[in-house]
């Protein structure tokens, strides 16, 4: 395959790879700078000279968005090390092919925010879980019950899970709203159930907003952020980092529904808790997936599936399927025929779009109204004239669901876990 054919391929499939492969400066430099002010992603510029690392930090002083790459690269090995230091593209001709497959293979780098909750806990168990994603901070939020208690919730479903990333303590209440907990769905500790182990290593010193600002800053791509609570920790930094927004690629969370509400007849918990921050994000420009009870009261985990997590035999799946059986307890004392995954909806959306059903929609946020306070305003019809500012989930194949969540959680039986 040619080089042009091989870029494009690589830019299709990736969406991150234009290449420059000049041996000097003096051609590198110029078109770095066109590919730049095109608003192609970053370009690494690697050459297999002696003088490559010279030559790459002169490139790289000229050309700030170019990522410095770990100098003369000649095996398939630097490469991949050069991608894990942020390398966007690297091409060695020859190896071209393989490559493109580690681009392929590469993780899309997260942060996981959230309030756990029995539904929170599984998210976190199926993202550790996958392959696709790359956790690089863990936040708490106030919702499902007090900062307190979701924090040590966090590290405590951390340290089971093996999640080895910086945890960092949320907002201790939502950005005007008074505090507003679920004990009733999840319990007084906030994940009430089986016992867990005691966290094997404390919080960050950074609040929630800190390390997310820290993570975006210090990451050579943008990182996506998965917000399965209130959104008051995201809504605090985007206040108080507007310039980082341009890192975050996508902000996957839990909350709202198009049609109907579940702690009011016409809101969701989660925006309910702080609708002036889901305003904020609603708002913020930066892509959202949105799933809402539309898609998250179908994303049902049957009684029969419980059996199946727990016949896996390993040291997270007894533990998960008590949390389903908890969760399931007070849901179907309403009516439910399963346990609806709201959370995890937010990380599958991350790793198999393709089972969902998504509509881009224009979502407002109501933060007034004597009965509407924290409803999503989905335009379905398109009243608004505004362009869509989400991708929002309706649909989901149950069944599908089920089978990756379950599959997902071998994963704790494995060696690498
Ligand atoms: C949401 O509320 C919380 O109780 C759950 O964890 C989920 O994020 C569902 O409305
Ligand atoms: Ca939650």
């Amino acid at each position: 395959m040619d080089k042009t054919e091989l870029m494009k391929d690589v830019l299709k499939v990736t969406g991150i790879a234009p290449i420059i492969a000049y041996a000097e400066p003096e051609q590198a430099v110029p078109a770095a700078k066109a590919l730049v002010a095109g608003g192609l992603p970053v370009v690494e510029v690697l050459m297999r000279n002696e003088h490559a690392m010279g030559n790459l930090e002169r490139i790289a002083r000229d050309v700030p968005e170019i990522v410095a790459g770990a100098g003369t690269i000649i095996t398939l090995d630097q490469a991949k090390a050069a991608i894990d230091h942020g390398a966007q593209f690297i091409i060695m001709p020859g190896i071209g092919r393989q490559v493109v497959e580690y681009c392929i293979d590469k993780k899309i780098p997260v942060i996981l925010d959230g309030d756990p909750g029995h539904d929170d806990a599984i998210a976190w168990v199926l993202a550790r879980a996958s392959r696709e994603l790359g956790i690089l901070a863990v936040t708490s939020c106030c919702g499902n019950q007090t900062i307190e208690k979701t924090t040590y919730n966090a590290l405590r479903v951390c340290t089971l899970i093996g999640l080895h990333a910086p945890v960092g303590k949320g907002c201790p209440h939502p950005l005007l709203n008074d505090v507003m907990n679920a004990p009733s769905v999840h319990g007084e500790s906030g994940l009430d159930g089986p016992a867990l182990p005691e966290p094997a290593f404390e919080a960050s010193a950074l609040s929630a907003p800190e390390l997310m600002a820290k993570v975006l800053r210090e990451s050579p791509e943008p990182v996506t952020i998965v917000a399965t609570g209130p959104q008051t920790n995201v809504a605090a930094l985007l206040l108080a980092h507007p310039e980082l927004k341009c890192k975050i690629a996508r902000i996957s969370l839990m909350g709202g529904g198009i049609a109907t509400g579940n702690w009011t007849p016409a809101a969701e918990f989660n925006i309910l808790v702080d609708p002036e921050a889901a305003r904020i994000v609603f708002t913020s420009g930066v892509p959202i997936t949105m799933a809402g009870l539309d898609v998250t009261e179908k994303a049902l985990i049957m009684p029969e599936d419980f059996e199946r997590v727990r016949a896996l035999g390993n040291p997270v799946s007894d533990i998960v399927a008590q949390w389903l059986e908890f969760f399931y307890k007070f849901h179907r004392s309403i009516g439910y025929a399963g346990a609806p995954m709201h959370d995890p909806c937010a990380v599958m959306a991350l790793i198999h779009p393709e089972i969902f059903t998504i509509r881009p929609m224009y979502v407002q946020i109501e933060t007034e109204g004597e009965y509407c306070r924290g409803t999503t305003v989905g335009d379905l019809l398109g009243f608004s004239g505004h362009a869509p500012n989400a991708d929002v989930l309706m649909d989901v194949d149950r069944g599908r669901f089920a089978d990756l969540l379950v599959e997902a959680i071998k994963f704790y039986g494995e060696a690498e876990a």
